[in-house]
């Protein structure tokens, strides 16, 4: 699958078999979302591989729209890092950047993923910081749901011209 097929096909998967993922993936996975671009490079992101079920199925406790989490094997934890930011203010979309690159990546490698919001949501940023561990200067912006799909959905056409200025609005 070339990159653009990958970008036009990808879809948000809510339902996976209990199929593991291996770990040689789950490396695919993070090195795709490390190569993302980020503000002067400075690469402000941490992630948190989880595999545990009690820890699976306890998110939905804190997030009111993580339930496809029981039946998921792997869910990937972005977070940005205040000490690591060099370029103040960019981290969200550095990590967002890097959490898009997570989906495609696990879309080529034929997984099913989707991208469960955490920030700006504070009572998701508290209760994962809780649940997880996580130190103060670590914020938890998304949390994305990975697995061998079981279902398979079509791809969404969202081209729209009436989006498109030309030169000026
Ligand atoms: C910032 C953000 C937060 C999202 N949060 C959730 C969520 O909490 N639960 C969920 O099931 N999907 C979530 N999604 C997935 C969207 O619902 C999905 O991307 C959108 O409906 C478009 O569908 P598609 O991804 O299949 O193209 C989120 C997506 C983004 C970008």
């Amino acid at each position: 699958m070339d990159a653009l097929e990958a970008i036009l096909t990808r879809r948000s998967i809510r339902q996976f078999t209990d199929q593991a993922v291996s770990e040689a993936v789950i490396e695919d996975l993070l090195r795709a979302a490390m190569s993302a671009p980020s503000a002067g490079n400075q690469q402000p992101w941490q992630f948190v591989v989880i595999t545990d079920r009690q820890i699976l199925d306890t998110i939905p406790s804190i997030h009111p729209y993580s339930a496809m989490l029981r039946q998921a094997p792997l869910a990937i934890l972005v977070c940005g890092d205040e000490h690591l930011e060099t370029h103040k203010g960019y981290w969200v979309q550095d990590c967002s950047a890097a959490t898009q690159n997570l989906l495609l990546a696990a879309h080529a490698r034929g997984l099913g993923a989707v991208w469960l919001g955490i920030y700006p949501r504070m009572e998701r940023v508290t209760g994962l910081r809780k649940l997880l561990g996580l130190p103060e200067h670590v914020v938890p912006l998304a949390l994305v749901a990975i697995g061998h799909p079981a279902e398979h959905l079509p791809p969404a056409d969202r081209y729209d011209a009436a989006r498109v200025h030309r030169n000026r609005w």
